[in-house]
């Protein structure tokens, strides 16, 4: 596995997003053999309780947007949940499917830019029970639609989980990586409940339908 960092250590070249495709981008960040780092406990320890492991072995469905290597995939994987990451790096992609032996039903990898292709209930897996985006929401242009897709994936009860670098937290020069904290509730505000907290810079949102909403089930 190539260097792991930080998104903001590493992303310098980040207004070359508007010169290339974000599959051309992307891949030659992971074609340098840089990574990021792997999931934490942080990361996995704040989910709805809800969502751990079901005891009778009915397992959980997890969509995993934008997830690079597979770093939270495998980690959710492991954790009881049947998942799907899906990423629009070709060689990121490659790279998660080379560093798993688990069985291709219950972890699986699809090559999908989700502006570009969109999220719906044709992806498999779906509908999810939980649905992951870490350090790629600042990234995506219309946000709002990227929202209302995975509301549409949700099943009733479930949860979307955000994980994202605050404004405020990377330098100025770095911003494209971080989103501001007061729009982003205000957007999730829009169609999920929303609780939230300030991890190290990072902001962690745990999203849930709100019942009797548009697109709740
Ligand atoms: C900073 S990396 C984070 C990777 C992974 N989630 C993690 O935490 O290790 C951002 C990832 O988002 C992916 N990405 C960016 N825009 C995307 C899009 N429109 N559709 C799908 N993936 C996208 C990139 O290819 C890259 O792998």
């Amino acid at each position: 596995m190539g260097t792991a960092c930080r998104a903001d250590q590493v992303l310098t070249g980040v207004g070359r997003i508007m010169t290339l495709s974000t599959n051309q981008y992307w891949n030659e960040y992971y074609d340098a053999g840089r990574d990021f780092l792997p999931a934490t406990t942080a990361d996995l320890d704040q989910f709805p309780t809800s969502l751990s492991l079901s005891a009778s072995g009915d397992h959980h469905t997890a969509l995993d947007i934008g997830c690079g290597t597979g770093q939270l995939t495998r980690e959710l994987y492991h954790r009881g949940f049947r998942v799907l990451g899906v990423d629009a790096s070709t060689s990121a992609i490659a790279t998660a499917r080379r560093a798993t032996t688990a069985s291709t039903a219950t972890l699986r990898y699809l090559r999908r830019d989700v502006e570009r292709d969109g999220i719906d209930r044709t992806l498999p897996l779906a509908p999810y029970n939980l649905v992951t985006c870490r350090y790629v929401y600042a990234f995506i242009k219309d946000k709002r639609r990227l929202l209302q897709s995975i509301a549409s994936v949700l099943l009733p009860g479930g949860a979307f989980v955000l994980i994202t670098p605050l404004i405020g937290s990377v330098p100025p020069h770095k911003r494209g990586i971080a989103v501001d904290a007061d729009e982003t509730r205000a957007l999730l505000a829009e169609l999920f409940s929303v609780t939230s907290h300030e991890r190290t810079g990072d902001g962690y949102y745990v999203c849930r339908l709100r019942e009797g909403g548009e697109h709740a089930r």
